[in-house]
């Protein structure tokens, strides 16, 4: 059984990620929106597989509410997200890591809020956690790893990539990366209050920059990138648990 913790704080691990920890065995959480599914890493640390446990779950039909609401259940105050996306920007170059700072949302289907009652409108004009990006660009400092930060993220419903076209639109609009898992996951979080940052590694140049984009290149490139982003999670874990950030 998983207790509840006041200042715990939760990895939601993206495609070629969450195989890189160390976790316990994958514990089932019910919530009213589903099922979802989280492994211990520490004492009130957690990592949850977005894709699920056996990571078979694509971008579109993740249960997004079911895993916000199952982290909050189990008292986690701060969530730190990984992703792959593919960039847009000579700000991010392939294989580089990056913190996002907005995002622009371009999914169409997704259940998107909490409140399908009454009038709750979440702030969302800083989506991304400040204490927590600090951390982590500290985290990827001691890592000695390069991260670019405030990046525009733009996300897509997949589970097909962008056509050239669309990359040329999302570039026009201010957008330099390009994902599909990072929306509405940071809207829920911040409707129920919870800190959240999001540490992307840019997998491949969007469709149209350089030809087209596969899958295999993405989870190539993914692999990769994998042990360094764990670390960098890994040391921003223990600071926020140290800074009793919760
Ligand atoms: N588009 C959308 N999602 C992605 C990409 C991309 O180019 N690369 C990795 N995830």
């Amino acid at each position: 059984m998983t207790r509840r913790n006041s200042r715990a704080v939760a990895v939601i691990a993206g495609t070629g990620v969450a195989e890189h920890f160390r976790a316990g065995k994958s514990e089932e959480i019910r919530t009213e929106f589903g099922s979802a599914f989280v492994r211990r890493l520490g004492r009130g640390s957690f990592l949850m597989p977005r894709h699920g446990p056996g990571h078979g779950v694509p971008p579109h039909m993740v249960n997004y509410r079911a895993n916000i609401s199952a982290l909050r259940s189990l008292g986690i105050t701060s969530v730190i997200a990984t992703g792959a996306v593919g960039s847009m920007s000579p700000r991010l170059g392939v294989g580089e890591f990056g913190l996002l700072g907005q995002f622009i949302d371009f999914t169409r289907r997704r259940e998107g809020t909490f409140f399908d009652e009454g009038l709750a409108h979440t702030d969302v004009t800083e989506p991304y956690d400040r204490g927590l990006n600090r951390l982590l660009r500290s985290a990827a400092k001691e890592a000695g790893v390069k991260v670019r930060e405030g990046l525009v993220y733009v996300c897509t419903d997949g589970p097909r990539f962008e056509t050239a076209a669309e990359v040329r639109m999302f570039r026009r609009m201010g957008g330099e990366v390009v994902g599909m898992t990072g929306v509405p996951e940071v809207v829920l979080a911040n409707e129920l209050g919870m800190k959240y940052s999001s540490v992307v590694v840019a997998t491949n140049w969007a469709a149209g920059i350089q030809g087209g984009v596969s899958h295999e290149g993405v989870t190539r490139a993914m692999k990769k990138a994998g042990p360094v982003m764990r670390e960098v999670v890994e040391i921003t874990i223990k600071r926020v648990k140290e800074a009793g950030r919760g």
